[in-house]
C-alpha cells in the first residue's frame, strides 16, 4: 500500500514537472480557440445556428480569462512563446488583456442579436485583439 502511494505520488510529481507553465498556458489558450473557432466558422461560412452560436459565445466568455492567471514571472520555459515584454511592460500587456476581455464580453452580450452585421463586427474586434496581443507579446513557434 505504501509503495503504491509513493509510486502514485512520484507519477503525479513527474507529470506536473513535465507540463510546465508554457504548456499550461498554451492548453488554456487552445480552450479559448475551441469556442472562438466555431463562432468564426458560423459567421463566415454558415449555417448560422443561433442556439449553437450563443453556446459557443458563452463558452468563450467563460474560457477567456483563464490563460491570464498563468503568467507568473520567470515562467518562460523551453516550449513557451511568451515574450519577456509581458513582464517588462505589464501595463501594456494588461491593456491588451482588458481590450480582449471587453471585446469577448461584447460579443457574448450581442450573441442574441439578429443583426448579423453587428455580430460580425463584434467578432472582428475579438479577432483583432488576439492578433494585436500576439504581435506584441507572443514570439515565434518553437
Ligand atoms: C493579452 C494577450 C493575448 C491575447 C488577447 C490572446 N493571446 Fe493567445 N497567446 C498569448 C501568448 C503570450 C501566448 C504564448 C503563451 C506561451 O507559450 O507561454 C499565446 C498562445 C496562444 C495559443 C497557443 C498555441 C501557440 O502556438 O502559441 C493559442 C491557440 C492562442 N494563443 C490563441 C488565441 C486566440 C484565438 C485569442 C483570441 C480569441 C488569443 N490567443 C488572445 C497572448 C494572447
Amino acid at each position: 500500500m505504501k509503495t503504491l502511494t509513493t509510486a502514485l505520488l512520484l507519477t503525479l510529481l513527474c507529470s506536473s514537472a513535465l507540463a510546465g507553465p508554457g504548456e499550461d498556458r498554451q492548453k488554456s489558450f487552445k480552450k479559448v480557440l475551441l469556442s472562438f473557432e466555431p463562432v468564426g466558422v458560423m459567421l463566415r461560412d454558415g449555417p448560422f445556428r443561433k442556439d449553437q452560436f450563443i453556446k459557443h459565445a458563452d463558452a468563450l466568455k467563460a474560457a477567456a480569462p483563464a490563460p491570464f492567471l498563468l503568467f507568473k514571472p520567470g515562467t518562460i520555459d523551453d516550449v513557451s512563446r511568451a515574450k519577456p515584454e509581458i513582464w517588462s511592460q505589464p501595463a501594456r500587456f494588461k491593456a491588451e488583456q482588458d481590450k480582449f476581455i471587453s471585446a469577448v464580453n461584447a460579443l457574448q452580450a450581442g450573441a442574441q442579436s439578429d443583426d448579423l452585421a453587428a455580430v460580425r463586427n463584434k467578432y472582428a474586434a475579438v479577432a483583432a485583439s488576439c492578433k494585436s496581443c500576439h504581435d506584441s507579446f507572443r514570439g515565434p513557434k518553437r
